[in-house]
């Protein structure tokens, strides 16, 4: 069985040979045998026949005029429809030397005048095999790269489609905290505010009413004073001298104390701006200090003494468009881990520095443009190594103990301030001395659309 017949289609073949003699003896040699065979005299009809159609052997001769069979070669591999096909070089010369040529132009086989009808279906045969299997070959890594290909972008789509997941649940599992909290403190707030409007309300009638009594005692003093024995033991009795000194300096601490309540409320109510969906133009510092009240028991012990220090450095920000129930949330994610980081044991673990240094947070705003402002978070903490760094933005990542982080603040924060907002979230720091968070965001939402419609994105 000949291969020529083995393949899907019958072989191709062109024979290059300005012997007209040699010439039709390999044609209808190889054509009796059943190869589809054309015939040219010269290189330059080589070339156009095997640009043309491109056979899938060809046998050249080496020695013809004009263009030799080299030249005939160089130009077929030289060029990029005919680089592929076979060639067998055929000549009358068999030194070593050609043979070297030969191969170094680019021939795969070498066949030596007189011809032997044996030898050359046998070298045919041979290199069609080759070409046929080589082809097989390179589709077969073809199909295997596309299928790799396919797998490989399954497998993307699949990362991708976790990560989404990983981020939908990280978001359900902080709105719900946040919810929570939310309205825990939207109900506390309203709860205390009607008594505290009652005391507040009634505090100023009350100053006035003892006022009006103690006029009136002052009065009977001027009028009887000798009082009888019964009222003297009174007097004595509820040390009335000191009473009337400390009456009016209690009420008005005790409307001291209401007044701040009442600015509790109002913080409490500020921050449960948490359900507001809509934009709100907003004073940014508001938001800070509402946060602030809410962590104030973080920051000061049982005794009031301060555990970390608050610094602020404001600068004069105009009011900005934004969430601002969600960027009180990032505000409490950051200050939170700021006062996790400066409690942690880490922080009074390698240095003797920090006993010398406070924990201290520092918040500094500032107008960075006409359009952007900047909020950052500072703390003199552990810091945060550059492997942990590159993670903190992860859903679920954290480094503190079960039960103790679930690693969404920094996460969900980026979402509000990088997606919502059309902000930038970056953490900067040096492991042992602290770390800075930097919010920097529009002041202005149709500015995040235009620099997302064309600029893609701050
Ligand atoms: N100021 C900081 N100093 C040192 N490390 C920090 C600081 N802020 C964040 N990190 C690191 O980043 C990690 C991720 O923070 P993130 O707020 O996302 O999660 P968490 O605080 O661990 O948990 P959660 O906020 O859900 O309670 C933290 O576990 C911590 O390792
Ligand atoms: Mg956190």
């Amino acid at each position: 069985m000949n291969s020529q017949k083995l393949a899907s289609h019958v072989a191709n073949l062109l024979v290059v040979d300005d012997t007209p003699d040699n010439l039709r003896l390999l044609s209808t040699m190889l054509s009796d045998k059943g190869y589809k065979v054309r015939g040219v005299i010269n290189g330059e009809m080589a070339l156009k026949a095997a640009r043309s159609t491109p056979p899938d052997l060809i046998l050249l001769d080496i020695t013809m005029p004009q263009m030799n069979g080299y030249e005939v070669c160089q130009h077929l591999k030289a060029d990029g429809r005919t680089s592929g096909i076979p060639v067998i070089f055929l000549s009358a010369l068999d030194r070593v030397l050609d043979k070297v040529k030969a191969f170094a132009v680019g021939g795969v086989d070498y066949i030596t005048k007189p011809f032997h009808l044996e030898e050359v279906l046998a070298r045919v045969e041979n290199q069609l095999t080759i070409q046929r299997l080589q082809k097989k070959m390179h589709e077969q890594n073809a199909r295997l790269q596309e299928s790799e290909a396919k797998e490989r972008n399954k497998s993307q789509q699949l990362e991708l489609a976790l990560q989404q997941l990983q981020n939908a649940q990280a978001q359900l599992i902080q709105s719900e905290k946040m919810s929570s909290l939310g309205n825990v403190v939207a109900g506390v707030a309203h709860e205390i505010n009607n008594p505290i409007s009652f005391i507040k309300g009634n505090l100023s009638p009350v100053r006035e009413y003892t006022e009006d009594l103690l006029r009136l005692v002052q009065l009977y003093t001027e009028d009887f004073p000798n009082p009888t024995a019964a009222i003297q033991e009174q007097l004595e009795a509820i040390d009335f001298a000191f009473l009337r000194n400390d009456l009016p300096k209690l009420i008005a601490s005790m409307s001291i104390g209401a007044d701040r309540i009442g600015e509790i409320v109002q913080s409490l109510r500020n921050f449960s701006r948490l359900d507001e969906a809509e934009l709100k133009v907003v004073d940014i510092h508001e938001g800070i200090e509402s946060t602030l009240m809410i962590l104030q028991h973080r920051l000061k012990d049982e005794a009031d003494q301060t555990i970390i220090k608050v610094v602020k450095e404001y600068d004069d920000l105009p009011k900005i468009e934004c969430y601002a129930g969600q960027m009180n949330q990032v505000f409490m994610n950051v200050l939170t881990n700021a006062i996790e980081a400066l409690q942690s044991p880490k922080r009074w673990a390698n240095d003797v520095d920090y006993s010398r240094s406070i924990p201290t947070i520092t918040i500094c705003t500032k107008l960075l443009s006409d359009f952007q402002v900047g909020i950052y978070i500072s703390d003199n903490g552990p810091g945060i190594t550059q492997d942990i760094q590159q993670r903190i933005l992860e859903p679920f990542f954290t480094t503190k103990t079960v039960g103790t982080g679930k690693g969404l603040g920094l996460s969900i924060s980026y979402t509000i301030v990088v997606d919502d907002h059309g902000g930038q979230l970056r953490c900067f720091s040096i492991p042992d001395q602290g770390a800075t968070f930097a919010i920097e965001i529009p002041i202005y939402h149709s500015t995040k659309r235009f620099f997302e419609e064309n600029l893609g994105g701050l």
